[in-house]
């Protein structure tokens, strides 16, 4: 009958009101800590730039040794016990150090299957516009590259050269290039420029990537 429906009118449904249970999620965001914070990220900062940290414990070692040379063999047995810890917190940083050295190079592995896709659509003079998700993907990454390289994670199955942390300004400063190079193809995608992309890709492996890989990545 329709006198019923008419009861129905204006009453809340089940579950309808506002959410109370929402106040819970506050806490979530508390438990995070930045990445800064990782005691495993604390231990390789011990390094000093250009040192790997098992080169910071063993220049510490033979200061500490010299300027102890006085002391009695008591003294020493300490110093030793010193020595240890240090080691020990060497080998916890280079725990660390091996899942973003795992990380970086499954990045950098795509960033080349990228390259390897988009040479046969530029030799063959195809349309460009559908290589801009693979700009873009090209873009974040190398956004996020400096960061994939903390003091010290020269120090495991990598081809990082230490050279990267005596010159860590210099090796930013290839990436921001190759960012600048990667926005113009980016343009050029965009704009189906098959012509102005083709010259883009073509100097982008052996000058903004080669440029990088010669002082920077062992052979
Ligand atoms: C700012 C410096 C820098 C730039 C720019 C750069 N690379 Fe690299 N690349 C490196 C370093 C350093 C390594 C060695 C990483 C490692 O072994 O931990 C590497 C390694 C690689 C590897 C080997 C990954 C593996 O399997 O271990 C590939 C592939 C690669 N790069 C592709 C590229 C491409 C493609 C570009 C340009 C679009 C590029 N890179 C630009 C620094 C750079």
């Amino acid at each position: 009958m329709a006198g019923r429906c008419a009861a129905c009118v204006g009453q809340p449904q089940a579950g309808g009101g506002p959410d109370t249970r929402t106040v819970g999620a506050k806490i979530a965001p508390e438990n995070e800590r930045p990445p800064a914070a990782r005691p495993d990220m604390a231990k390789a900062s011990l390094a000093r730039p250009g040192e790997s940290p098992n080169m910071a414990v063993s220049n510490r070692g033979v200061r500490m040794i010299r300027r102890t040379t006085m002391l009695a063999a008591l003294g020493l047995l300490a110093l030793a016990g010193v020595a240890l810890a240090e080691v020990a917190f060497a080998q916890g940083a280079a725990t660390g150090t091996a899942e973003v050295i795992a990380q970086r190079r499954a990045g950098l592995k795509r960033m080349g299957q990228h390259m390897e896709a988009m040479k046969p659509v530029v030799e063959a003079g195809g349309e460009v516009k559908s290589l801009e998700p693979r700009i873009d993907d090209m873009i974040t990454w190398f956004r996020g590259l400096p960061a994939l390289f903390p003091p010290g994670s020269d120090a495991g199955d990598t081809k990082a050269l230490p050279a990267i942390w005596q010159d860590f300004g210099r090796f930013e400063s290839l990436d921001q290039a190759l960012l600048g190079q990667l926005a113009q193809m980016k343009q050029a995608a965009a704009a189906d420029d098959k012509t102005g992309f083709a010259t883009l890709y073509k100097s982008l492996g052996p000058q903004y990537c080669g440029t990088c890989h010669r002082p920077f990545r062992a052979r």
